[in-house]
């Protein structure tokens, strides 16, 4: 007879764009010395790679075989290759993020990236970031965290963060663009934006990062499930 296998424990963080998900949620992995999953990244690195080989965007069917082929690589410094190239810059702009949720509409793209964004959960546990971590990717995730904040504040720190980069930037423009993303993203058919049922809604209109990151971690600590073992 096989000893049961224990699965590495994850922590799924979803949320709308901008929510300060991406920033929380490597902080968090950091303080627990945990691995880290952008998938976001991949569904932008998806919109890269079908642009650069001159595929339409919003055809499902051409979309996926370059997904299933995805070549990336998360380095540990934190660069993103694509094909070999660093793409880290690339895939930030806001025609990245509108490409990739487009490309995110298509469930056969959905699909050809779950097995990659499985691949993340190793020893001794995952922190992952997206839209659908908690509801289709890890289902069984041990504390689900919805992050999200009001839409004017979500704007003003995209606005902070592209204006630091020296990325010049509109807020009313920006806005529009989060509201429009949002919308696209809770509004489709597959695996759409919403809170899992079993999920911890924070909101963070009123904290900072570090506010945000405590408060994840207190969760962590207090309300996390067991860990699943598989026969
Ligand atoms: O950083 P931001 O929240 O703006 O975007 P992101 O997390 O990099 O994701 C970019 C787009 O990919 C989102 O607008 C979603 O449409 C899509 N996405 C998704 O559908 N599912 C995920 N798990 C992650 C991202």
């Amino acid at each position: 007879m096989t000893a049961p296998t224990i699965l590495p424990p994850v922590l799924a963080i979803d949320g709308p764009t901008a929510s300060g998900k991406g920033t929380v949620a490597q902080r968090v992995a950091h303080a627990l010395g945990f691995h880290y999953l952008d998938s976001g990244a991949l569904y932008r690195l998806t919109a890269v790679a079908a642009h650069q080989r001159q595929v339409d965007l919003d055809d499902g069917s051409a979309v996926a075989p370059v997904a299933a082929a995805l070549s990336a690589r998360f380095t540990h410094d934190g660069r993103i290759l694509l094909d070999g190239q660093d793409a880290t810059d690339a895939i930030r702009t806001e025609v990245a993020g509108q490409g990739a949720s487009r490309v995110a509409v298509h469930p056969a793209v959905r699909a050809a990236l779950l097995d990659l964004q499985r691949q993340f959960r190793q020893h001794p546990g995952l922190v992952a970031d997206g839209r659908d971590m908690a509801t289709v990717v890890f289902p069984d995730a041990q504390l689900k965290v919805f992050l999200t904040a009001s839409a004017e504040s979500r704007a003003q720190r995209r606005y902070k963060q592209l204006i630091e980069k020296g990325i010049s930037a509109n807020l009313a423009a920006l806005l529009q663009g989060l509201q429009e993303r949002d919308a696209r993203d809770m509004s489709r058919a597959s695996a759409p934006l919403a809170a899992a049922k079993d999920a911890f809604v924070l909101d963070s209109t009123h904290l900072d990062i570090e506010q945000t990151v405590a408060k994840v971690l207190e969760l962590w600590s207090s309300h996390r499930s067991p860990v699943t073992q598989t026969p």
